[in-house]
């Protein structure tokens, strides 16, 4: 049976090119800071996002942590929307282990802080209060709909940071699908922010990864951090080559997946049983509710099917990605016509 994974762009496999490529890397020590292929990565990484430095971590999740350990000072505070990963699906990282006290602001339909808001939350100098050390957005922003934050928004927001001489970071963990849909170069895009991290293991397709981007100093400290927090690896070329080849082969093809998840959006708007606005989603995350039945049977009737993605809750998610073509999406939204129109599950 053909299964179709809208689960997240995080169930890609390497394409052959990466295997072949993680075959034959070449490989060394990355604690004595010795493995060739990590360190053409990082250098790679850091000459596309248009800062001094970088540095390898396995997931996003542990380089968000490592810059929030490298910007604040335990008992800081960080300013982050309400709906941002880092606040919502982190673990609480920030507090647990680093001590950073996380004060939340609105999050808008598009993903953004509203900069008049970020400026009031950030704390005056006074005894009560924990010091704002740490302003951070998030672009694409995953659970606003894979939304996209313009150079603009960005520099908005940074303005406040920069005149109270508070850093920000970007958790760009899908930067690459807001650059490919903006058409503007990553570089530019992130021009402002102070530091950024951004997955290899998303819409890239690659097994494991992340890279945290910064300052030459910067990136020293959270070198640090990523030891404490147990990051530092081995041979790590392993890995790293299918980072290069992601970095040098995977982005332009982002716009597939948005071209994608356009069609199986306005495919799923004319399902009955599905509330979707179509117009809300620009790259490749789409969101809808389920009205037809019980989601949790309808999810088990599509997963039958071989369809992958529906949830127990009527919010739904589906992402495309590398290996769901405009085929494979028409073959799901008939699959799920089909279901929704006739079984009687009402
Ligand atoms: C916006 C955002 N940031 C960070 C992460 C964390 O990445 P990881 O799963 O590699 O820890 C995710 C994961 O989906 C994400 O959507």
């Amino acid at each position: 049976m053909r299964i179709i994974d809208f689960r997240s762009d995080t169930v890609t496999h390497p394409t052959p090119e990466m295997y072949r490529a993680m075959m034959e890397a070449e490989l060394g020590d990355d604690e004595y800071g010795d493995d060739p292929t990590l360190n053409r990565l990082e250098a790679l990484a850091a000459e596309m996002l248009g800062k001094k430095a970088a540095v390898f971590t396995p997931s996003g999740t542990m380089s968000n942590l490592v810059a929030i350990l490298a910007h604040c000072r335990r008992g800081d505070e960080m300013i982050v929307g309400h709906r941002s990963h880092i606040f919502t699906d982190e673990g609480g990282g920030a507090a647990t282990l680093g001590g950073v006290h996380v004060q939340t602001i609105h999050n808008d339909e598009r993903g953004m802080l509203d900069p008049q808001e970020v400026e009031e939350a950030i704390r005056p100098d006074n005894v009560h209060f924990p010091t704002t050390g740490l302003i951070a957005l998030e672009n694409t922003h995953t659970s606003c709909g894979g939304v996209v934050l313009t150079q603009d928004d960005i520099g908005s927001v940074a303005r406040v940071a920069r005149k109270h001489h508070i850093p920000l970071h970007i958790d760009g963990a899908r930067i690459f699908n807001a650059s490919v849909y903006l058409e503007t170069p990553v570089s530019e895009l992130v021009k402002d922010a102070d530091s950024v991290s951004f997955c290899l293991s998303k819409g890239l397709s690659c097994p494991i990864g992340s890279l945290l981007c910064g300052s030459e100093e910067f990136i020293k400290k959270a070198r640090f951090w990523r030891e404490t927090v147990g990051g530092g690896m081995r041979q790590v070329g392993v890995i790293a080559a299918a980072g290069i080849v992601a970095l040098e082969s995977m982005i332009d093809r982002l716009a597939e997946d948005h071209a994608n998840a356009r069609r199986l959006a306005l495919g799923l708007s004319r399902i009955p049983g599905i509330d979707i606005d179509p117009d809300r989603y620009p790259t490749n995350q789409v969101y809808f509710q389920v009205t037809a039945g019980p989601p949790a049977e309808l999810a088990r009737l599509l997963e039958e099917r071989g369809i992958k993605g529906g949830a127990k809750t009527k919010n739904w998610r589906f992402v495309t990605h590398y290996g769901i073509g405009p085929e494979e999406v028409d073959h799901a939204l008939e699959t799920i016509k089909d279901i929704f129109e006739h079984c009687k599950i009402n």
